[in-house]
């Protein structure tokens, strides 16, 4: 295994396991095989970091990560407030995750939604505490949640490990509000979901496959042509994809992608990719190439609806 940092990458699974969630949504299934495949690839490059949740790949995803992964692999999951777990029960949904990754360890545990905080997080610490999580995360929280749920961590004399929220070239509210900041302060890892904005920041090729994403991104695309261009022609000078220049821009500011990689291919592009630092100039050119095209995307703003105090 490589000796860069473990936490330089992170392999994102919300689209292994359900056959349905694959076609629909992204126009084809991956066997498990692939999948296999996939998980040597990220062992063999150091990408040895697995993001889930419970409602991943329809309930099946943590399950294919219980059976492909091996022990050395680290496993980032989630609590879930507001699902079928009610205030109380962040014990009782660990233990179902245990059960499917067939493990007693989790390494990363996020707190998904920033619901209940106080109640959710002292549960949280005390799994902590008992050496059944590696480090606690806090998920789509904004600026001010951080704050309280830090404050209450230091409280108990445990460390906050990282934020785990949506960002990308074209939804940058987090940098833009101060939260990336804040992060980079206090040492708190900052870790990005969707850095290819689940697709929309590959640039379509001719003849592929159709799917529900590709049908709701159709306009956006057309739009985002002037950025595709501007990520075609940087990709070009460093010898990467434009997609992989999606994943560099992230790489580049210090912030840790979480790349949705379902394919062996996935995992090497990802892993060339975070070794590629971009240029002030051209990380700036990428910023206002997506302002310009007015491509709006819910940044921070996602999952809000989700959010119950
Ligand atoms: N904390 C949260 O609330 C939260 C929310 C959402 C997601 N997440 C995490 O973030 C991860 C990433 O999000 P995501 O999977 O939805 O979307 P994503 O990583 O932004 O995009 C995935 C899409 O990009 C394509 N792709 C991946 N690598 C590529 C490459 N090297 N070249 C070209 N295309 C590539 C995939 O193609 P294929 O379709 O061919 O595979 C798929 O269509 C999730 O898996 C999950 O772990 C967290």
């Amino acid at each position: 295994m490589s000796s860069k940092s473990i936490y330089r990458a992170i392999v994102g699974t919300n689209s292994w396991g359900s056959k349905a969630y694959g076609r629909v949504l992204r126009g084809s299934s991956v066997d498990k095989e692939t999948l296999r495949q996939t998980v040597e690839e990220a062992m063999e490059r150091g990408l040895a970091v697995f993001d889930t949740a419970q409602d991943y790949g329809l309930g099946q995803g943590q399950k294919l990560i219980g059976e492909l992964c091996p022990r050395t692999a680290k496993i980032s999951a989630k609590y879930t407030p507001g699902t079928k777990y009610v205030k109380g029960q962040v014990r009782r949904s660990f233990q179902k995750d245990l059960n499917d990754f067939g493990r007693d360890h989790v390494d990363i545990y996020w707190l998904h939604l920033p619901n209940c905080i106080e109640q959710n997080l002292s549960e949280i610490i005390e799994l902590y505490k008992e050496g059944k999580i590696g480090g606690i995360g806090l998920s789509n929280f904004s600026l001010d949640e951080c704050r309280t749920a830090k404050a209450q961590l230091d409280k108990a004399g445990v460390p906050l490990f990282g934020v785990q929220n949506h960002y990308s070239i074209i939804a940058r509210d987090w940098e833009k509000n101060g939260l990336v900041d804040w992060c980079r302060e206090n040492g708190v890892q900052f870790w990005a979901w969707a850095v290819l904005e689940e697709g929309l920041l590959v640039p379509p090729k001719k003849g592929s496959r159709l799917s529900l994403m590709k049908l709701i991104f159709l306009n956006k695309q057309s739009r985002l042509l002037p950025l595709y261009k501007k990520m075609h022609i940087i990709g070009k000078r460093h010898g990467i994809t434009p997609a992989q220049v999606a994943i560099a821009f992230c790489s580049s500011k210090g912030i840790v992608p979480i790349c949705g990689c379902r394919k062996p291919y996935q995992v090497s592009d990802l892993d060339a990719a975070v070794d590629i630092t971009l240029s002030e100039k051209e990380i700036e050119v990428l910023e206002q190439t997506a302002d310009s095209t007015g491509v709006k995307i819910l940044g921070a703003d996602m999952f809000r609806f989700a959010v119950k105090k």
